[in-house]
């Protein structure tokens, strides 16, 4: 299966009768989402979504990705939370961190209205002075204030820069079929819309518009990223614990959480390119399981890089972190350690090996060194990084995380905790 949990790094902190313990509550979690039974059951369309997407909009979304590459330096996608990380997880995963700096056909992707930061804001629009820019909204509801405030910032520059009718053919909307003001004005200043389905919720939604747009003008196939969300729907669709990795994963987090003490999960990967992944992982745990005083706090690393700065704490801080290890088995390109006469720095010994090679041995020896230190660390093996196996990946995350929070007994596709500090702010603003 493209994404293979290994429990290895377990043995020696869950017994079988844990799994047998728990066996029952993954069923019925099973139960509340396949039967639309559980808390929050309006929000389960990401459940079928590999196989029921919308085709047309499909097309229409390929369609405009390739008019865009053709008349867009730089390519905006202003949204926040749900309605951003998934594409930039998905776009930084696939085509490198780098990858702007390196030759190719289209356009620079930068995300804007996701802070309130005016320098931010005011460092983007220099980057587009001189440059053929288009702009993607993303916000199902169509009122959050930080995408709004992006948004009216590159309307005006759109407008400034092509007039209005040439702005218009530069914006693209992705919100709600009907409701918010986002929709409205869309529909009064005669932009192109993508829908963002009534029954997904946004930390849901990479594998609607909100995701494949952006995804799409990034010149990656999203034929092949829902071809591998397809196969894992279909891989993850059987109940019982045994023959389901995604359960299993579900399953360990709850034992590790409520059985040892276990509150924290770092998900950690060797790549670099990773590292928005991770924060698409948090938030969609986070707000997901984060309520009614429950849930294991998502926190993150890129190894080594953090060896180096939280490898301390991990090896012997408070003993109640578990760390679940994304591992892709072939890097994508790799290069050759080749002997120098001198060897001044001292590194012959790996002469002949690569560095992808000494990577994994850092991996191995970090698992032992992790797990022996009193760490729990549940491994997840992911062939490469391709467009198919991150589809599979992310389909795999987003049924881990609701079958994990119904296991706790909470709701995993409501958030009332965001809107307390949104009240402050905008009592402190006079509205
Ligand atoms: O997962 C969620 O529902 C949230 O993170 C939202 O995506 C986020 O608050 C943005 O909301 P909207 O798309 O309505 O602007």
């Amino acid at each position: 299966m493209p994404v293979e949990l290994n429990t290895k790094y377990l043995d020696s902190f869950i017994s079988g009768e844990d799994y047998e313990k728990i066996e029952p509550s993954v069923s019925l979690a099973h139960n509340f989402l396949h039967k639309k039974t559980g808390l929050g059951s309006e929000f389960t369309g990401w459940v079928t979504l590999p196989t029921d997407y919308d085709r047309e909009e499909f097309s229409r979304i390929k369609e405009t990705a390739r008019k865009i590459s053709a008349n867009t330096d730089i390519f905006i996608v202003i949204g926040i939370g749900g309605s951003y990380l998934g594409a930039r997880a998905v776009i930084e995963l696939i085509n490198s961190r780098n990858y702007n700096t390196l030759p190719k056909t289209t356009p620079d992707i930068y995300f804007a209205g996701n802070s309130i930061s005016a320098a931010d804001l005011s460092d983007l629009l220099k980057i587009c002075e001189g440059r053929d820019v288009s702009v993607n909204v993303v916000s199902k509801s169509g009122t959050t204030l930080e995408p709004a405030l992006a948004f009216r910032v590159f309307k005006r520059f759109l407008e400034e820069k092509y007039g209005k009718e040439g702005a218009r053919k530069r914006i693209f909307c992705t919100t709600d079929r009907q409701k918010g003001k986002l929709k409205r004005l869309a529909d009064e200043e005669g932009y192109e819309t993508f829908v963002i389905p009534e029954d997904i919720g946004g930390r849901y939604s990479v594998l609607t518009a909100v995701g494949l747009l952006p995804i799409a003008v990034a010149g990656i196939d999203i034929d092949e990223l829902m071809l591998g969300a397809r196969r894992a729907q279909e891989d993850l669709a059987c109940a019982d614990l045994d023959q389901n990795d995604c359960y299993k994963y579900a399953a360990i987090r709850n034992i590790l959480h409520s059985g040892k003490g276990k509150s924290i999960e770092i998900l950690a990967s060797y790549e670099p390119n990773f590292a928005m992944m991770n924060e698409w992982f948090k938030q969609l745990f986070g707000e997901s399981e984060g309520k009614d005083g429950k849930g294991i706090f998502p926190a993150s690393a890129i190894f080594s890089t953090d060896l180096h700065s939280m490898g301390q704490y991990i090896q012997s801080g408070t003993r109640n972190i578990f760390e679940t290890i994304v591992y892709f088995e072939k890097p994508r390109n790799d290069i050759l350690i080749e002997t120098i006469a001198s060897d001044a720095d001292g590194l012959n010994f790996l002469s002949g090996k690569t560095i992808a090679f000494v990577n994994k041995s850092a991996f191995l020896g970090t698992l032992a060194a992790h797990a022996g230190g009193g760490v729990p660390n549940i491994i997840l093996t992911v062939p490469e990084i391709n467009p198919f196996e991150v589809g599979y990946l992310i389909y795999f995350f987003e049924k881990a995380c609701a079958i994990s929070s119904y296991i706790s007994d909470v709701n995993p596709f409501d958030q009332p905790g965001v809107d307390a500090y949104k009240k402050n702010m905008f009592a402190l603003l006079g509205n």
